[in-house]
């Protein structure tokens, strides 16, 4: 069966939905978009996602075609029209249709299309092995703070990863740590997580606030600063962090044993805190 989408007020099969070839989206990658986890049909940090999208929004000068309570709604219906208790909702918002021409169109009414598709979190396995990464110069714009649909940069370094059979390719701009491809970049120094700022140069991940936060809740040190390429190599940890994946140990990168090449123990303990949070906010909540 295919799943239902929303397309510009409606909802109707994927099959169903077409967007005019000059769409902005298409013509020039002009536009937004979210990644929202969807847990036992809860909607994960929404007020969260909505402010990153504010804020992705105001950074390409587009005005907000909803209010929080009418997003709330779409995905909300979104949810509960398609099947399976965990989802992950993709949705962005391009600048719309208009005769090809660099400049902002006048008077066009803005595309937002929703999707929604099975969330399929990291099995067991793959957090007990780790995963691979490769490393790669951080070649994007320096806005990616904003959360932009034209991904071609992210697309390429991503493939990097999968060219060397690895899973991610871990970003460093001018020597320093910025983020993964499609992921934050966590590090681990003697018990003490280290975190990249975030600025301009790196998407503000709704995961990372979260491990931020655990990190805060329970104790365990945590450092926000900027860590050069030698210091990053030779962490004892390194984790990634997105809202699909949620906190991945990273055990070897360029080839070389992360640490001693095991997912290490505060790792460990960030992940049965992040599942514990799953359980008792998501899953049950009040
Ligand atoms: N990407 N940095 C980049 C470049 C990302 O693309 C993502 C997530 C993150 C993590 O953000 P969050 O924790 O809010 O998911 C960081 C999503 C999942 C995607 O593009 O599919």
């Amino acid at each position: 069966m295919s799943p239902v989408v929303h397309l510009n007020g409606q909802f109707l099969p994927l099959d169903q939905a077409f967007v005019p070839v000059l769409d902005r989206g298409f013509i020039f990658g002009d536009g937004v978009y979210e990644v929202i986890p969807v847990y036992s049909r809860h909607v994960f940090r929404l007020e969260e996602h909505l402010r990153r999208l504010q804020h992705s929004l105001d950074g390409i000068r587009l005005a907000n075609p909803h209010t929080d309570e009418e997003w709330g709604q779409l995905i909300r219906e979104l949810v509960a029209r398609n099947a399976g208790d965990d989802q992950y909702v993709y949705f962005h918002i391009t600048r719309g249709v208009a005769k090809r021409d660099h400049a902002f169109p006048q008077n066009t009414a803005p595309t937002v299309f929703m999707m929604s598709s099975p969330l399929i979190t990291s099995p067991q396995e793959l957090v007990e092995t780790g995963i691979s990464a490769v490393s790669a110069n951080d070649n994007r714009w320096d806005r990616c703070d904003i959360k932009s649909i034209a991904l071609l940069p992210n697309v390429l370094l991503r493939q990097v990863a999968v060219d060397h059979g690895a899973a991610e390719t871990v970003l460093f701009r001018d020597g320093i740590l910025t983020e993964g491809s499609a992921s934050n970049i966590f590090a681990v120094e003697n018990g003490v997580i280290l975190a990249p700022p975030k600025d301009n140069h790196m998407l503000p991940g709704i995961t990372y606030d979260l491990v931020l936060e655990l990190a805060a809740a329970h104790g365990i040190p945590l450092e926000i600063g900027k860590y050069h390429e030698s210091r990053i190599r030779a962490a004892n940890e390194l984790w990634l962090t997105s809202s699909t994946k949620e906190v991945l140990p990273i055990i070897r990168l360029d080839a070389q044993p992360v640490g001693d090449g095991k997912p290490g123990a505060v790792f460990w303990k960030m992940h049965a805190l992040y599942q514990d949070y799953k359980t008792r906010v998501m899953r049950s909540p009040a």
